[in-house]
Parts: structure tokens; sequence; C-alpha cells
């Protein structure tokens, strides 16, 4: 195991009813003054608009509305929310909804002090060196998926650019996250999908790993990956098992928030993928991440040093029995339950099928490889013709 400092002080209120105390929260958190953050019609539809706003009142808080968060969301909305943080002298930002809403929240929450334009901090064209100046964010989650409620990130895409990048920053992490599982019931199976898969996937960028001794963090790893295939197939038949929502919810702060990550070389290969990918096509995250994690197993699965790991992943997460005489043939079938999962929620796991073409594979390569100068990814490390050849095979 390595060196690590894990600090992460976000208070979580967790339960039945709890978007009832977010005024209070507010208040006792020191603001007076919010920008109340969120996307398209979900929250009006379920109701949890109304009960934000009553609870609000109810705390004497004063707020400003900012609508129109979209999926992949959009540098345009970070620099509104900037705007109206200076004029109307905000003091804390409240993000309802999911990583998309949350992710607009943190970048405009630092966004505030800095002098330039936030598209510098999230390109990383200028680095954040430690931390900076940023307003406090809180949340109320409705889609267990990104993680964001804890994590000390944020994604956003610049429409024009068609790129999406990220920073963080040690205090990015939300100040608290207020999550009620029934608030999911009413996600889409489509979407309860996409998020199940994220939640795998941030647990998989940090377990396949070749650090050693990770033996405690690999079993809680498991045990995620194993709680959310579980879970994902009852809330399938019974969108409206509480049970099963909050395994879900729970499982998506702890796959993020780097508990099971700290002190090990994590990977997060396929998650850059996934960002050039949905910078590019716009499609939803989850479903970016059901097309290259399978094919990225089976393409990791030739490379000897990855075996052992994905042989464990087989056998612990999906009960496979190792062949280790054909290890690529138990690998193969641990990608293919992945996959078939993906299915279930209609999720894509070809390129073709969520209708994206090869015309991008030169640049994508480039773009991760900074034009075959460098390597991608710890696990397996990629050249820039290993990622053709996957993305290829991804078609
Ligand atoms: O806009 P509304 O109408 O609210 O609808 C949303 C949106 O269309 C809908 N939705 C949310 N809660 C709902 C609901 N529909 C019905 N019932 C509910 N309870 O779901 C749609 C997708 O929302 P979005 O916030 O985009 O999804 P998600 O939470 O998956 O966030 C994805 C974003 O997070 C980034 C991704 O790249 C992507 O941009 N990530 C952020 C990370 C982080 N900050 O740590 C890490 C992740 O790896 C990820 O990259
Ligand atoms: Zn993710």
């Amino acid at each position: 195991m390595n060196n690590f400092i894990f600090q992460c002080s976000t208070k979580m209120i967790f339960g039945k009813g709890q978007e009832h105390v977010v005024g209070e929260e507010l208040k006792r958190q020191g603001a007076s003054n919010v920008l109340f953050v969120y996307g398209g019609h979900s929250i009006r539809r379920t109701g949890l608009y109304d009960k934000v706003v009553r609870s609000l009142k109810d705390a004497g808080i004063a707020f400003t509305e900012l609508p129109g968060v979209v999926p992949n969301p959009r540098v345009s909305l970070v620099r509104k929310a900037i705007e109206i943080c200076r004029e109307k002298k905000v003091d804390f930002l409240l993000a309802v909804g999911g990583g998309s809403v949350i992710d607009t929240c943190k970048a405009a929450s630092y966004g505030v002090f800095y002098q330039g334009d936030i598209w510098d901090l999230i390109s990383h064209k200028v680095e954040l060196q430690g931390d900076m100046q940023h307003l406090p964010v809180g949340d109320i989650l409705t889609l267990p998926a990104a993680g964001s409620e804890e994590s000390d990130s944020c994604m956003i895409s610049d429409e024009e650019l068609k790129i999406k990048s990220g920073f963080g920053a040690p205090g990015m992490r939300p100040v608290f996250s207020i999550m009620d599982p029934e608030l999911t019931y009413t996600l889409p199976v489509y979407q309860t999908g996409c998020g199940c898969i994220d939640i795998m996937s941030h647990v998989m960028e940090r377990y396949f790993s070749h650090t050693e001794d990770t033996e405690m963090e690999d079993r809680m790893a498991e045990a995620i990956l194993k709680t959310v295939i579980d879970n994902f197939e009852i809330v399938l038949k019974e969108p409206e098992n509480y049970g099963a929502r909050s395994e879900i919810m729970l499982c998506g702060t702890w796959a993020q928030n780097d508990m099971i990550g700290s002190g090990k070389e994590q990977d997060w290969f396929n998650h850059g993928l996934e960002h050039e990918i949905s910078g590019l096509y716009d499609i939803a995250h989850g479903a970016g991440l059901a097309i290259t994690f399978p094919h990225w197993m089976e393409f990791c699965a030739k490379d000897k040093q990855c075996q052992p790991k994905l042989l464990q992943y087989a056998e612990r997460v999906w009960g496979l029995s190792p062949d280790y005489l054909h290890p690529e043939k138990t690998i193969s079938k641990a990608a293919g339950n992945l996959r078939t999962a993906a299915l279930k929620a209609g999720l894509p796991t070809t390129l073709s099928a969520a209708n994206i073409g090869t015309g991008k594979f030169e640049y994508i390569a480039d773009r991760m490889t900074d034009g075959g100068k460098k390597i991608a990814g710890n696990f397996h490390r990629f050249t820039k013709e290993d990622i053709l050849v996957l993305l290829e095979a991804m078609k």
C-alpha cells in the first residue's frame, strides 16, 4: 500500500424525507443567500422542487434559482452561475439533481473567485496550486451515479470545442449531501442502468491496480460491485423498492469518495476514453462506460500482468471458476456479464449502437496520448496504437 492522505468531511444526511431539512441545514452552515441550481423538469414532476422552496422559505433563506443544467453540463451555464453569484453576492450553492447539477455548482463555486475564464481551470490551462478560495456547495442527490456528492472533482463540457474536461481540489467536496432513496424511484430504467454502470466503473477504476497489499480495499470494492449487481436486478423489477434503492445510493457514494482507492495506483483509462466520447457525441456517461469497460477488459485479458487481478474479479464478483489455462475465456465471460447487465437497461455496448462512427478514432487516440507521446492508463498501459485497436473492437 502506498502513502496517502484521505480527508472527506461531507456530512451525509441519509434517509426518507430528509430533503425537508435542507433549509435548516443551510442555516446551520451559515448560508443566507443561496443559488438554487437544478436541471430540467424532473424535480418539478416529482414534487421535490416545491419541498425545497418550502424548506428554504421556512428557514428564512433568500435564494435565486438557476435551472437548465443538462447532462454533460455546459460551461456556458457555469459562467452564468458565476455571474449570478457575483451580482447577487451569493454565499452558498445548492445543487438539486444528479452529477451534472452538482458538477456545475462545484465549478461555479471556484469560478466566482477566479479572475480569468473558468474554462482555464477546467481545461488545466491554469493549474490550481493546492486549493483556492471558493463558495461552499451542498446538494440534494436525485440520481446515484457520478458520486459527485462526496467527490473532490467536477466534469464540464465546452459545447463549442466539443471537449469535456474536469478539475478537482481538496476543498471541492460538498459540505453536505442529502440522500433520500425515495427520490430515485422516478428514475427511468435507462438512467438507473447508466448510474449503476458508472458506480461499478468508479470501483473498477480503483480495483484494477498493480499496487500490492490492498486486500481490505479489494474486498470492499468487491462488496460494492456485488451489491450493485444484485440490487440493480431488484430495481429493474421493483423501481420503488426502498431497500434496493438505498443500497445503490450508498454504493454510489462509497464508490467515488476514494475510501476504496486511497494508497493505490488507480487506472482511470475508461473514464479518460469515455470523457472523450461524451465530449464529442454528448452521450450519457454511464452509456459510454457500458461500451468501453467490457471491451477494455477483453483487451487487458491478453496482458499477462493483468490476468491475475481480472481472474480475481471474475471469480469473486461474478462467481466464475477461473480457467487458469485459458484466462482470456474466463475474463471474457466476466466482461460479457457486465455487458448483459447494461443491455437489460437498454444501454449500448458498441459504438454503432450509440450511433457513433469511426471518423474520430485517430483524434481520440491522439488526445489520450498527446499525439502518441504518452501512455494512457496504469493497469494496462495503452499506447496510441493500442487505443486504435481497442476502438476498432468497440465498433
Ligand atoms: O434534468 P432533469 O430533468 O433533472 O433530468 C435528469 C437528467 O436528464 C435525470 N434525473 C435526475 N434525477 C432524476 C432524473 N429523472 C427522474 N428522476 C430522478 N430522480 O437524469 C438525467 C441525467 O442526469 P445527470 O446529472 O447528467 O446524470 P449523472 O448523475 O449520471 O451525472 C453525469 C455527469 O457526472 C459526471 C459525468 O461525466 C457526467 O457529466 N461525472 C462526475 C464525476 C464527479 N464529479 O466525481 C465523476 C463521474 O465519473 C462522472 O464523470
Ligand atoms: Zn464516472
